[in-house]
This record gives C-alpha cells, structure tokens and sequence, in this order.
C-alpha cells in the first residue's frame, strides 16, 4: 500500500522516524524505541493530528488510548489538553477544536486494566454477570483458588468411571505423602500458574504428558527430566560443599575442634565425589552414591549435640 504523508516541513524538530510514525495509517504500526526518545510525543501527536485534520476530523472520545500506569495516563491526558489549547490559539474560531476540549475528559485515556474492567462493567448483562462486581484482593483471590481447587480434587474422587477414579487415586499417593491433599493442591496451583505465562495455557498444559510418552529403549537417562533432577541434586551438593568447606576450615585452625577434622576431610572427599557423579556420571550411579554413603560428619555432630543436652540437663 502507498501512503502519502506530508511532507515534513523543515522547522520541525521531529525526526524522519517520527514524522512517519505520527503519519503512518491503514496499518499496525509498532513504534519500539528508548526511553526518552519520544515515543510518547509521537502518540500525542497522531491523536492531535487526527483531531485537527482538515479532511475526516475526529472527536478525541473517539480514541482508545490504553498505558500500563495510571500516572501515565493522566500524563497523556493532560498533553493531550496542551496540544488543544495550543491547537485552539492557531486557530481561535474552531468550534470543533473548542469541543474537543471539552471532551478529553471524557476521553478513552486509561490503563488497559481499568478500560477492561469498563468494558466488562459496561456489558455485565451480557456476561451474566452481577454488574457491582468488583476486582477481589490479593487475599480473596487465595480464598477462592483454594475452593475452586477443593471442588476441582472433589468431583475427581466422585467421578461415575471407576477408571478414571483409581487413576486419581494413584495421581495423588504419587504426590502426596499425609492424608490432606496440600502437596497435590500446590502442584495443581504451581501448574496453573506457570500454564497462564504461556500464550496458549491450555495447549501448553496438554503437551505435558507427552514428556511421559516413551519408546521402548528409553532409559532414564535419555529424559530431559533427568537432567533437571540431577542440575538440583548437584546444586544441592554444592550447597553442602560451600559449608563442609568451612568447617573443614575451622577444624583445621590451631584451637579448632580437631576431633572432628578427620571426619570433615571423609565429608569433604564424599560430597567432592557426589558433585562429580552428579555432573557426569548415570542415574543409577547417583543412586548408588546416595543409597551408600554415610554421612559421618553430620551423624558426629548431632550425636555429640544430644550428649551435650543430656549432660547439661543432668546438671
Ligand atoms: N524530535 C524531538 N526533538 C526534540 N524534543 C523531542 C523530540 N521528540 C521528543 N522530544 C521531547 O523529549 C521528551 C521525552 O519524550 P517522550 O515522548 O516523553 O519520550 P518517551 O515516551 O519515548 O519516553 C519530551 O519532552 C518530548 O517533548
Ligand atoms: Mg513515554
């Protein structure tokens, strides 16, 4: 499509950029620049043009203006009334510019949250909704997503196919460990919430399972899952590394606790051993390492603890 823009007069100060985004029509246009470039300058502009165009003028109430903060909002409301007024002494008797004025009060000038929360005011009838309905706070909102899981968890239990029953059954042994259903509501919730940064929540959730879809000659260690769970061990491990370090450290000082130096250094080696493992080594090595090794530093610690209680209870 050709446009035909006019020509930027040579005492403007806009650039080329701008003065073809103020311009640009019949078409999406993304304007994508730094802050303080001008962007809104821009916008403010193309609403005043279209205002004060001499061919096809517009009302301003006509526009759909949405921000993400109130502040700017009511910033390009208010330049938007500057570039009436000045628009109006240019051009003292026009009545339409008087009367926009006047109206960019009741302008579309809004955040996008609080021009949604209009539109569904505006059309609660349609909705079926009760029109006083009103945004729930942060506190209401955990409420709710509580009963809503609550019912969601008990209509699973009471479906009519037995099937589908024990399957749910077998879905929440696999993730809970009490007999209240806590671990698997916050799996549920953490589902959820991850599923809503998605473009499309619900095909992203329907492609879960299909991580769980596996040929035959599949082992564990060919899962992308695995690699996560072993990324966690090893950060974990290093975790305990940074400290049985330090203690290893103080051990070794001159009035250090010597006694349990030599227990540090077996440590020390074992948790070395188990960051190793954790980085190149299988699954079924991890598990080796972890089904056999003894954690004689913390065992020591704890134990020569307790003596101390009951001594210093005794006493
Ligand atoms: N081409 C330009 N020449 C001179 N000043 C400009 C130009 N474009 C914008 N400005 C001024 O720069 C300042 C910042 O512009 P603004 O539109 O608020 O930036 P943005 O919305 O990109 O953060 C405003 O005072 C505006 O009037
Ligand atoms: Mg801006």
């Amino acid at each position: 499509m050709v446009q035909t823009i006019p020509v930027k007069p040579a005492d403007v100060t806009w650039t080329d950029d701008q003065w073809k985004a103020i311009y640009a029509s019949g078409q999406d246009t993304l304007v994508s620049a730094a802050a303080g470039s001008g962007k809104t300058a821009v916008l403010i502009n193309r609403m005043i043009e279209k205002v004060v165009a001499t061919e096809n003028p517009i009302n301003v109430d006509e526009l759909l203006v949405v921000t993400f903060t109130n502040a700017s909002a009511a910033e390009m409301r208010h330049r938007m009334s500057e570039a009436l007024e000045k628009a109006i002494a240019e051009n003292p008797t026009s009545n339409h510019l008087r009367r926009q004025l006047s109206l960019v009060n009741k302008a579309q000038i809004s955040t996008l949250h609080s021009f949604c929360l209009a539109i569904v005011k505006q059309y609660a009838y349609l909705l079926d909704i009760d029109p006083g309905f009103r945004i729930a706070n942060e506190a209401e909102i955990a409420l709710l997503r509580d009963d809503v899981l609550a019912e969601v968890l008990e209509a699973a239990y009471d479906a009519e196919d037995e099937a589908h029953v024990q399957a749910i059954y077998r879905l929440v042994d696999s993730f809970t460990s009490d007999r209240d259903d806590q671990a698997i509501e916050t799996l549920i919730s953490k589902l959820y919430d991850t599923s809503r940064v998605h473009a499309e929540p619900q095909k992203w959730l329907w492609s879960l399972p299909k991580a769980y879809e596996l040929a035959d000659e599949v082992t564990i260690d060919d899962l992308e899952l695995s690699q996560y769970v072993k990324l966690t061990v090893r950060h974990s491990l290093e975790e305990a590394f940074v400290l049985i370090s330090e203690m290893r450290a103080i051990t070794l000082q001159p009035d250090g606790p010597a006694p349990y130096a030599e227990t540090a250094e077996i440590d020390f080696a074992m948790i070395q051993e188990g960051i190793r493992i954790s980085q190149s080594g299988t699954w079924q090595e991890l598990f080796d390492y972890f089904a056999t090794v003894k954690w004689s530093t913390l065992k020591r610690v704890s134990k020569d603890a307790l003596v101390n209680v009951e001594l210093q209870e005794l006493a």
